[in-house]
């Protein structure tokens, strides 16, 4: 690996057939790459079914592993040509270490994702495919689940925009920020889902997270009561979003 990204002792690279994994140790110390499998777990009956969504995601739950296991897919036309291949270019940028290390950083920074366990990428000719393994958050739900069930209070509304706001003053940029990808927990909000996701200087493409998430919301929500999901709320997450964090930028790599 390359020294830019400053990893701790504790991130081990490995072999794996036709690969390699990157994992914490001081997180999952024997973890092997049957791991990114999972019909591992299913045999072990620790799989917890599977999330909505792509169905791409696994629960695992066992006496002391709670971990979401998932395989990179494609979603809208590509995944026609290719479901899970991608076409290869350097270990760095392979999705599920690209993902990995930078919610690696984020974790350390302090930010509110779940903890990386490990990253899997297997090579064939041109291509590859990818698995990610990170830390069960104790959650209620995505955004669009709980909003699903009833309305949010606007405090909820406003510490979603301070969360989202914490992110962008580090300079992560979010590849794809949807209801999907914000979790609700007892505890806060985290963000999940940091595939393609960036570090960037200031500019326009913190706006632009902000537009995808309201697309996302009036689509999840259109449906629904129109309490669910009023002009109030948005500005609620907008006023959080305002108030500043004062966090300074996670240097780009
Ligand atoms: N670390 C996590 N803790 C709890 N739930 C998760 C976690 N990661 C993913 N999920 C659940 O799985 C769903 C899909 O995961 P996500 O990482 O967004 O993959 P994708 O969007 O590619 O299917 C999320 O919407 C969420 O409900
Ligand atoms: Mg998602």
């Amino acid at each position: 690996m390359s020294g830019r990204w400053a990893l701790g002792p504790e991130v081990k690279r490995a072999a794996v057939a036709g690969g390699a994994m990157l994992y914490d140790t001081s997180r999952a110390g024997n973890l092997a790459p049957a791991w990114f499998d999972p019909a591992h777990w299913r045999a072990r009956g620790e799989l917890d079914g599977g999330a909505q969504g792509r169905a791409t995601a696994h629960f695992i739950n066992s006496a002391d592993k709670r971990y979401v296991l998932r395989h990179y897919h494609r979603g809208g036309l590509m995944a026609h040509i290719s479901r899970d291949r991608y076409s290869w270019r350097s270990e760095e940028s392979s999705r599920p270490f690209a993902e990995w290390l930078l919610t690696y950083r984020m974790h350390r920074a302090g930010l509110p994702v779940p903890a990386p366990i490990g990253a899997r990428y297997v090579r064939s000719g041109s291509t590859y495919t990818g698995d990610l393994i990170t830390e069960r958050l104790p959650t209620v739900g995505s955004l669009a689940e709980c909003l699903g069930t009833g309305a949010l209070s606007v405090v909820t509304w406003i510490s979603i925009g301070r969360c989202i706001r914490r992110f962008h003053d580090l300079g992560v940029c979010h590849a794809d920020l949807n209801a999907h990808n914000v979790l609700l927990s007892e505890e806060g909000v985290y963000l999940i889902d940091f595939d393609r996701g960036q570090l960037r200087g200031p500019g326009l493409w913190r706006d632009a997270n902000l537009v995808r998430l309201r697309r996302s919301l009036d689509k999840v929500t259109w449906a629904l009561p129109a309490e669910r999901f009023a002009e109030s709320d948005w500005h609620g997450l907008l006023d959080g979003y305002r108030q500043s964090s004062g966090g300074s930028a996670l240097q780009s790599a």
